[in-house]
This record gives C-alpha cells, sequence and structure tokens, in this order.
C-alpha cells in the first residue's frame, strides 16, 4: 500500500501504518443497549490505515475500497456530516468530536484507507474504521486518551454524528480485543473479561448473505425505541435501570405492565438473551459444546420472533447450517441482512461449507460467503499496511 500512499500523497516522511480488527459476536445480541452480558471478539479482518501529518489544517482521505471516489479534502474548519462524504464522515466524525470535545488539534492529516471487511455485514466495518480514526488521531495529537475512552467517542460518533444510536459493543471490542480471546463484556459496567471461547475439535464459521439491506440504520433506532418504551412501563412497578437487570421470572411477574404486544415481545427478548449470555458462559467453562450450540439456536429463535431483526435471508443460512451439522448457528450484529455464525466440528468443514453454500443458491439466489476467522488484538499500530 506504500506505493500507493505516494502516489496519493507526495512529501511525506514519516508515514505511520494502523490496523484496526472487525469483530464478531457470539452471543449476546442487541443487548448491548440494555445493559447486557455480550460476548464479542476481535477478528483478523479490519481496515488498515496509512497516515502523513501535515502542517496545515486539512485532511485528505482516500479509501481503496471505493476507488473511484476521488480524495475527499476537508479542513479542520469544515468537518460537519454531508451526505456526499460517504465512508469518510466517519472519520470526519471522529475529528469533528474530538474538537467539540476541546481537544487542541491545529494541524491536519492525509490517510488512505484500505479494508477486507465486508461492508453493511454485521462485521462492524464502520466501527472499525471509527477506531482505526480515533487511535490514530490519539497517537498522533497525544490525547493520552485510554482504549475504552476511544470506545465511548466512536459510539458517540456513531449515536450523534452519523445517528446510528447503537450500543457499546463493536467499538469496545475493537479497542480492546485480544489474541485468541472473545470478551466477555458487562455493558452496564464496560468491565471486559477476556476469556477462551474454543471448543476442542470445533470452529466458529462466519457465513454471510451478501444481503445488505438499506434500511438497517433506522429499524435499529426503532427497536432500540421500542424497548426503550417497554422499560420505561417497567420502571412504573419495578425500580431498574436497565432491561437485562431482570431474571425470566422477574420479567414474567412485570410483564403485564406491557400491554402492546410488539414492546412485549422486544423486552422478552433482551431478559431471554441476557439469560442465554450467563448460561453461555457456563456452558463454555464446563466445555459443553451441545448446551453452547443450543443456546446460539434459541438466540437465533428470539432474534427471529421476538426482536424480529433477522428476515429470510439469514433465517435460511442458519437453517442449512443446522441441517448440516452445525452444533449452532445464530444471526451475528444488528442483523436484517448480513452476516451469521456456526459452531462446527472441525472434521465437519469441508462438507459443511459446500453443502450449505449449495443449500442456500437454490433457495436464495444469491451466492454466500464464508469466513473462518482468528481472534485477534484490538486497533494498534503495526509496521506497514498489505
Ligand atoms: C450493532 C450495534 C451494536 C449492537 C449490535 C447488536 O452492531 O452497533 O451496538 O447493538 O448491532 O447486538
Amino acid at each position: 500500500m506504500l506505493k500507493t500512499f505516494k502516489s496519493y500523497f507526495q512529501g511525506h516522511e514519516d508515514i505511520r501504518s494502523y490496523l484496526s480488527p472487525g469483530r464478531v459476536n457470539l452471543i449476546g445480541e442487541h443487548i448491548d443497549y440494555h445493559g447486557g452480558y455480550v460476548f464479542p471478539a476481535a477478528i483478523d479482518l479490519g481496515t488498515c490505515g496509512m497516515v502523513g501529518v501535515r502542517k496545515d489544517r486539512l485532511f485528505r482521505f482516500v479509501s481503496l475500497n471505493f476507488e473511484d471516489e476521488p480524495v475527499i479534502t476537508r479542513s479542520l474548519d469544515d468537518l460537519a456530516f454531508s451526505e456526499e462524504d460517504g465512508w469518510a464522515n466517519y472519520a470526519k466524525g471522529i475529528l469533528w468530536m474530538l474538537l467539540n470535545e476541546g481537544f487542541q488539534i491545529d494541524h491536519g492529516f492525509d490517510l488512505l484507507v484500505h479494508g477486507d471487511l465486508p461492508t453493511a455485514s454485521g462485521l462492524s466495518s464502520s466501527a472499525s474504521l471509527e477506531l482505526l480514526v480515533a487511535f490514530i488521531a490519539n497517537d498522533l495529537y497525544d490525547l493520552k486518551m485510554s482504549r475504552s475512552e476511544l470506545a465511548l467517542l466512536g459510539q458517540k460518533v456513531e449515536n450523534e454524528y452519523m445517528g446510528m444510536h447503537c450500543g457499546i459493543m463493536d467499538q469496545l471490542a475493537i479497542a480492546l480485543g485480544e489474541k485468541d480471546r472473545a470478551l466477555l463484556m458487562n455493558t452496564a459496567t464496560l468491565e471486559v473479561k477476556p476469556t477462551k471461547a474454543v471448543f476442542p475439535g470445533y470452529r466458529w464459521v462466519i457465513m454471510n448473505t451478501n444481503y445488505q439491506r438499506k434500511t438497517t440504520d433506522s429499524k435499529y433506532n426503532e427497536r432500540r425505541d421500542e424497548s426503550h418504551r417497554a422499560l420505561l412501563k417497567i420502571k412504573e412497578v419495578k425500580d431498574i435501570e436497565h432491561l437485562c437487570e431482570l431474571t425470566m421470572e422477574e420479567f414474567e411477574a412485570v410483564s403485564h405492565v406491557l400491554d402492546n404486544p410488539i414492546e412485549l415481545k422486544r423486552a422478552r427478548h433482551a431478559v431471554s438473551e441476557q439469560a442465554r449470555t450467563l448460561e453461555a458462559r457456563r456452558a463454555l467453562e464446563a466445555g459443553d459444546v451441545e448446551a453452547f450450540g443450543r443456546l446460539l439456536n434459541e438466540s437465533h429463535l428470539s432474534l427471529k420472533e421476538d426482536y424480529e431483526v433477522t428476515g429470510k435471508h439469514l433465517d435460511a443460512l442458519v437453517k442449512s447450517a443446522i441441517t448440516h451439522g452445525a452444533v449452532g448457528a445464530r444471526v451475528t450484529g444488528a442483523g436484517f441482512g448480513g452476516c451469521a455464525i456456526a459452531l462446527v466440528e472441525k472434521s465437519l468443514l469441508d462438507r459443511f461449507i459446500p453443502a450449505v453454500e449449495a443449500d442456500y443458491i437454490k433457495k436464495i439466489q444469491l451466492e454466500p460467503s464464508f469466513y473462518l476467522v482468528k481472534f485477534t488484538d484490538g486497533v494498534r499500530r503495526v509496521e506497514s499496511c498489505e
């Protein structure tokens, strides 16, 4: 990538490279904004960025993923969101937010990025880019922010600059990822416990529906609003801050206040998913792969029926994965298309992937993609980008 960097941006002596991973979530879906436990891992698909510092107030951004787009040039005084800047809004958003929070930044940089994460697929390509730029800014301007603070900054950009009311899971996983570990994350306290999420003889397989829905963000925000309304009603009879504080029994005892069936379903998902995630942790500790697989399947069902974020593409992939021998499978990330994961015996993999692929093509007339990822460290400086 160095050659390409130099062809876009001349005159830099000190060129630095940084790598920001994507993430996959194993279980605990759509509860990181309900104070729940989630279980994501940073993965070895991500976004690499090369940077050269400028002396003036300009930023120039190029992405090799959108090669037909011109260099986007903006000054420090011109970082407001603008539809036409597309992907670069994530980079601008980080810088805009830092300025807004009073950090002293008086010069810009040239940035070339390239990612191998499929975009809008539930593997957090946007959080990966946000954390890349946040980490770069922290390093170049010596802002002394902690990794958790960088994650919170990224979430704030999504929430307030991009208008996507996401939780903290993606940004925190990308900031704090650890090689060979998934992160058991308490989203109420932001406490994170790196945990080996492997069953000997089994592999995690990521399966991409290659279906991207345009309305994911608005549907996502809608789910948040619906469950927030449920929370407000429950609060009238029980003193809680988040839905995930409730056990299933406590929820049953107060669910009569949820007179709207949609709100009832949304809240039931939050509470039951929290219970499943805690149980999944126990299954992992006990090495009980069958139990973990069952919980994955139950999670998918709840996301399909109660939270209604799956859709025919994801349902078809998950069903086929189970038919062809996965011990469990479920949607990962926001849903409405994008990716699912399956836990599969290693010895089955050679047959599993072609069989699921053939099923899915037959049913949906679209080719899926499969990724056998490794769990990796979080965002970091690297020697160079390839
Ligand atoms: C998106 C959001 C996360 C989380 C997941 C669903 O990835 O960015 O905060 O809510 O969806 O679990």
